[in-house]
């Protein structure tokens, strides 16, 4: 990250000045504060600062007790996917007893954050996104809230809230704001998920050219890249720029994740397994983060789809089971079933699912509805496939086909389901099936402009099948 992260951090009067009072009155936690929302929302560290992991150790000594900072790390810690309070003890004692402070302590908007916070962390996403909305329209220069509304969006598939939350706020920043070219590549985002790509481009270049290490603007661009079918400019601009991107860690191994779909594209399987290996699931080993996880076995699914035998590398990524009751999206179950089968860790993968099930029929969490409505079919219809049962693979997964974007995640993320059920409908022996392999693709050709993946799923299907005018 460039040296300006840790110029003019806000203290106690600066925050009052810009309108976002702390409780606290520790200068030190106020300033630490800051310095650890802009490493949070540059993704990376910023050596001048010491990094993330030491700006917030050194930040909770300063005031262990304030209570924006630790709504900010327990947000944090909820928006990661990879901690609940139902499975987390210690996390729920946290929660807890933040709420109490915040209830004497804590100033309104303060208040507000942290019943966000809780609401999130409990699967109660949509009123969490609610209540940042609601400080964002009285403070839209909150960049916590924004950073916050921003990740929950992605995670409850809602591009156009994820797109206008940003939208509503930028033109109330200054230029000179700490962290307002972030904004362009948030924002960019948002464009691009609402399949609006020139201007998301424009807005991913913008925030490249005030700062060319926003790994989110690049990552946002990526996304364009993708979704047009420009892979060797994809390729072109990840390979140019990864000194630049690279040292945001906490998304370099998705900006890699991405790096590699351009080659899959193009049928360069060595370069993405390369990848895997050296960066993606090496830095899954030191996360342990389901984000990373999802990658992982996102690309290693696509490698498999287009025939790569990728057996031994299933068996190197390292072992999650500690997330089989976690069921903070299912959008991070409907891969780990199928690592864990992948893996031969069979009775772990039945673990995932009961309780999955036990989840889905049980609780009230917002997950646990999408559950209901589609992410058990879609978990079933996964596993199916991975079990090479493709009728049912098909049966599970085409009835809730236009509804899946609701599990979260990305377009591109997604595509993974997509090109499943197409295979699962070329294999299966219902000729039914078979019959609705042509409208798939047109569905999947309409979001993502076609490219030779699209290509190869068509001619596998003329492989499998009589001849035909696609
Ligand atoms: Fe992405």
């Amino acid at each position: 990250m460039a040296s300006w992260c840790a110029d003019s951090l806000r203290d106690c009067q600066a925050w009052k000045d810009a309108a976002l009072e702390l409780s606290t009155t520790s200068n030190e936690a106020a300033r630490l504060f800051d310095a650890l929302l802009r490493q949070i929302v540059s993704w990376s560290d910023c050596d001048a600062l010491g990094g993330i992991d030491s700006t917030l150790k050194k930040m909770v000594e300063a005031d262990p007790d304030a209570i924006l900072p630790r709504a900010f790390v327990l947000g944090l810690t909820g928006l990661g996917t990879g901690h609940t309070p139902r499975v987390d003890k210690e996390f729920k004692q946290n929660l807890e007893k933040l709420k109490l402070d915040a209830e004497i302590r804590g100033n309104d908007r303060e208040k507000l954050h942290t019943e966000a916070v809780i609401l999130w962390d409990n699967g109660y996403h949509k009123s969490a996104a609610e209540k940042w909305e609601q400080i964002l329209k009285d403070h839209p220069n909150d960049l916590m809230a924004l950073k916050f509304a921003h990740d929950a969006y992605f995670f409850m598939g809602d591009a156009q809230s994820k797109r206008d939350s940003v939208k509503n706020v930028i033109d109330k920043w200054k230029p000179d704001e700490p962290c307002y070219s972030y904004l362009h590549g948030m924002l960019a985002f948002g464009l691009e998920e609402c399949e609006e790509y020139r201007e998301a481009e424009k807005h991913a270049l913008q925030a490249l050219s005030l700062n060319r290490f926003d790994c989110w603007a690049t990552h946002a661009r990526a996304h364009v890249l993708e979704m047009e079918a420009r892979w060797k400019e994809g390729q072109l601009f990840m390979q140019q720029t990864e000194s630049d991107w690279k040292p945001g860690w906490i998304i370099a191994p998705h900006n890699y994740w991405h790096f590699s779909l351009f080659f899959i594209e193009e049928k360069d399987f060595e370069t993405p397994l390369t990848l895997f290996d050296n960066e993606i699931n090496r830095r899954l080993k030191k996360s342990g983060s389901m984000l990373d996880m999802v990658d992982a076995v996102s690309l290693l699914w696509r490698l498999e789809m287009e025939g790569i035998n990728v057996e031994e590398k299933w068996r190197e990524i390292p072992d999650m089971s500690a997330h089989l009751d976690d069921h903070t999206i299912v959008f991070n179950d409907v891969h780990f079933g199928p690592l864990l089968s992948r893996r031969g860790e069979a009775e772990n993968e039945n673990h995932l699912y009961e309780s999955l099930k036990k989840y889905t029929n049980c609780s009230n969490e917002d997950n646990a509805k999408i559950c209901q409505l589609v992410g058990l079919s879609l978990y079933e219809g996964m596993m199916a496939f991975e079990r090479e049962k493709y009728e049912l693979a098909a049966e599970k997964m085409l009835p809730i086909r236009q509804h899946i974007y609701r599990i979260g995640g990305s377009n591109a993320q997604r595509d993974i389901f997509t090109q499943t059920l197409i295979h699962a409908c070329i294999l299966s022996k219902n000729r039914e099936h078979n019959a609705l392999v042509e409208t798939l693709l047109n569905e999947r050709n309409k979001l993502k402009k076609k490219g030779p993946v699209s290509e190869r799923l068509a001619s596998k299907f003329r492989e499998n099948h009589a001849p035909s005018h696609m």
